[in-house]
């Protein structure tokens, strides 16, 4: 619902530093390309581990954390966030190791083939339940890519058919383990979250903020448009809106910035994900903004996640400006490019310091 101001709206906006709780960098020269956008706008971000071979262990994530400070600006605040990425045989033990090691924040459930680099996920939950006994013990956050995996599940119900076969139980099962419903895209997510205990909250993206499945499917299919989980219809999109600014704060940022080259895009079978990173708060702020609620973005990007997370928001602020700008065509992707979200189109908001 829009908020019943009547003033005109602001020309500019300043907020506490944002957070990007859900963001792919991938790795080699592709993180080098990608990382440095979201380290100049965000004070922290959760590193997704779907690598090629996934982050499992807290080794891992060290020495891909070392590998994201590699690629930043020496002198960058930016603080990246590792998570391992859950298998049917993570031990209990490495939870422990995780939490020790101070680098770790959460860790995430890919349901075995639900997207990119996911065949080494979850199986069957069951099979991880002494672990999640020990994030739930110790603190740590499981992230959840929920969507069902099955074959005979059509693609526009995963989300809702994950609700009612996986996340009731989990829920149910560890009530004190701390879970972000991940990218969520149906009015049933934001439902489920809404009635659910304090221990459960909910990233959105962006382009799940401002698109609906049309966006993808009219006109000709677009590629870049395609993500998951996918589009949905525009009910959804508008459940997502009203839940991002009611203020309620199980629900924070997450880009789910996922750059694949453009040659892995534009394909007979190609991958899924949009990269916003390189322009994410701004890609926000016009979501707020046409919903008239600009005044709730700050607590959605930056006061929200932290709060959950257990840590302090950000000391710092930035700046945005009401200006149009045109999206380059292409970034330079390591050895290729990505075609960015809105690439040769505009953005109505703009960073100014
Ligand atoms: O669109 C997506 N891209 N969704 C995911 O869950 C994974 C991501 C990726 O890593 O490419
Ligand atoms: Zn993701």
């Amino acid at each position: 619902m829009p908020n019943s101001q009547t003033t005109s709206p602001p020309s500019s906006i300043s907020i506490i530093r944002p957070d990007d709780w859900h963001l792919h960098v991938r790795d080699g020269a592709g993180l080098k390309s990608v990382v440095p956008f979201t380290a100049s706008q965000c004070g922290r971000a959760i590193i997704m581990p779907n690598l090629t071979p996934p982050v499992t262990t807290t080794e891992q994530a060290s020495s891909y954390r070392q590998a994201i400070f590699d690629a930043i600006d020496k002198n960058s605040n930016f603080q990246p966030l590792m998570t391992l990425y859950l298998t049917d045989t993570t031990p209990p033990e490495e939870i422990e190791t995780a939490v020790d090691s101070g680098i770790v924040s959460a860790v995430k459930l890919y349901p075995a083939g639900a997207t990119t680099n996911s065949d080494a996920g979850v199986t069957d939950i069951k099979k991880c339940y002494q672990t999640l006994e020990m994030m739930q013990k110790l603190g740590l956050p499981l992230l959840v890519h929920g969507e069902v995996t099955h074959q005979d599940i059509d693609i526009f119900d995963r989300e809702k058919k994950f609700i009612d076969q996986r996340l009731v139980s989990l829920v149910k099962d560890f009530p004190e383990l701390k879970v972000v419903f991940e990218h969520i895209t149906t009015s049933d997510a934001a439902d489920f979250v809404i009635q659910s205990s304090s221990y459960v909250a909910a990233t959105i993206t962006a382009h799940h903020l401002l698109m609906n499945r049309n966006d993808m499917l009219v006109g000709g299919i677009k590629p870049h448009h395609y993500c998951l989980p996918i589009l949905k219809r525009e009910t959804h999109r508008e459940a997502l809106i009203r839940a991002a600014i009611s203020g309620n704060n199980k629900f924070f940022m997450g880009t789910d910035s996922a750059p694949h080259s453009k040659h892995n895009k534009e394909t007979a079978c190609g991958c899924a994900g949009m990269f916003t990173a390189f322009a994410a708060i701004e890609l926000y702020a016009e979501a707020f903004d046409n919903a008239d609620a600009l005044d709730k973005l700050e607590q959605f990007s930056s006061l929200n996640g932290p709060l959950f997370y257990g840590l302090e928001a950000n000391s710092d602020k930035i700046t945005l400006q009401r200006e149009k700008w045109t999206v380059p065509d292409a970034f330079d992707f390591g050895d290729d490019v990505v075609i960015p979200l809105r690439a040769g189109q505009t953005i109505n908001w703009k960073i100014t310091s």
